[in-house]
């Protein structure tokens, strides 16, 4: 049988870390087989266009593809008019509401200092509104221009991302005989919006106390969650935050484990995944062929476990887990301490463990 899988590498990096990863599903695929479909998004084709998502890309993934991986787009920080970031477009159109993103780092062979012990945090983080929707507005006054941005928690949402942390975390205990899921919010301040993201993830939990009894519910202010992530990064386990929160703190933990390079991620839906790295297009590196694809190969890894194919996903993972505990550091991409190689040698190692 043969799983068609759409590739919207964007902007950037995304050109050099996408194709790799397609790279590594192709040489996992045994008796299977992956078409690949290349889908056009992001800046540049904007500029080239006029149109930064075309409809094209849309229907195909809605009605060719299995399953996507996304690299990562260019949005430039001012306004530009006609172009919208495609990848929040996607991700509402698509209905993906949850970003699963795992923050881990293996057991180093010889690593005994405390920053090299493991650590092995998910992240989720809600993909469909907060600030996100993008209801901005200048009001003029008479003291000057006043921006105002209109933030959406919905408890539908918060209940769509409250369930996938609880039934992730229940998947996690059963592997581990452990799991906590941490609300992360900003109740203290933002009572009404941040507190019906609470109550609802709270009132989840409550609701069937028998399925969740293996799991601890906790919760943290988004500030010193950040703070506690870096002194006792151990403390944490599965992370439930708004989507704005689950942005910054997602790039706030992949410093935890040496890159945002490293940290995969995927849009998750009912139906449909499209795996997509943290990390942005990276213009300070592009074209200079020395991104770190394993970002995106583990994000290849995700797609893989969303469609069943978890042997797969798994020789993946074991691949470049192998590749970072046993490669020279030099070896690895420069974003790493010491990192002398490129995306191909990179490629090239994980390809020889798999
Ligand atoms: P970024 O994630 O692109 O880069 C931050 C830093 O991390 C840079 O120094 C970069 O070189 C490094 N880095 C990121 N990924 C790497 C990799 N795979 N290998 C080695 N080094 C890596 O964030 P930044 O610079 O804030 O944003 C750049 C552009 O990316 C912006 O236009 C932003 O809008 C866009 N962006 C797009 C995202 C998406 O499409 N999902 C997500 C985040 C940012
Ligand atoms: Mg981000």
């Amino acid at each position: 049988s043969s799983y068609t899988i759409g590739l919207i590498p964007g902007d950037g990096i995304g050109h050099e870390v996408i194709p790799a990863a397609a790279q590594i599903l192709s040489a996992v695929s045994g008796d299977k087989t992956f078409d690949f479909v290349n889908l056009d998004a992001g800046f540049e084709h904007f500029t080239k266009s006029g149109t930064a998502l075309p409809e094209k890309t849309v229907s195909t993934l809605r009605e060719a593809c299995d399953g996507a991986l996304f690299g990562a787009v260019s949005s430039p920080s001012h306004k530009v008019e006609g172009y919208a970031s495609p990848i929040v477009q996607l991700r509402k159109e698509l209905d993906l509401y949850a970003n699963v993103r795992p923050v881990r780092r293996p057991r180093l062979e010889n690593g005994t200092a405390a920053d090299t012990a493991p650590l092995d945090l998910l992240i989720l983080r809600e993909n469909t509104e907060c600030l996100y929707i993008k209801q901005e507005r200048i009001e003029q006054t008479p003291e000057g221009q006043v921006a105002w941005a209109d933030r959406r928690i919905s408890e539908r949402a918060s209940r769509r991302i409250g369930q996938k942390a609880l039934d992730m975390a229940l998947a996690r205990y059963l592997q581990r005989g452990h799991a906590t899921v941490t609300i992360v919010h900003k109740s203290n301040v933002l009572s009404v919006s941040d507190g019906l993201f609470r109550t609802t993830v709270r009132d989840l939990y409550a609701q069937r106390p028998a399925a969740y009894q293996p799991i601890q519910l906790n919760e943290q202010l988004v500030d010193s969650l950040v703070y506690r992530l870096y002194r006792e990064p151990h403390a944490f386990d599965v992370l439930c935050c708004p989507n704005l929160y689950g942005d910054i703190v997602s790039d706030a933990a992949a410093a935890l484990v040496g890159s945002l390079g490293l940290v995969a991620g995927a849009n998750v839906g009912d139906r449909f995944c499209l795996g997509e790295p943290v990390h942005g297009s990276a213009p300070d590196i592009a074209g200079q062929g020395i991104a770190n694809p394993i970002a995106a190969v583990r994000s290849a890894a995700l797609l893989l476990h969303h469609l069943d194919e978890h042997a797969m996903a798994t020789r993946i993972e074991r691949a470049v887990d192998a590749f970072l505990t046993t490669a020279a550091p030099s070896a690895l991409t420069p974003d790493l301490p010491g990192g002398k190689g490129t995306t191909q040698s990179v490629l090239n190692g994980i390809l020889a463990g798999l």
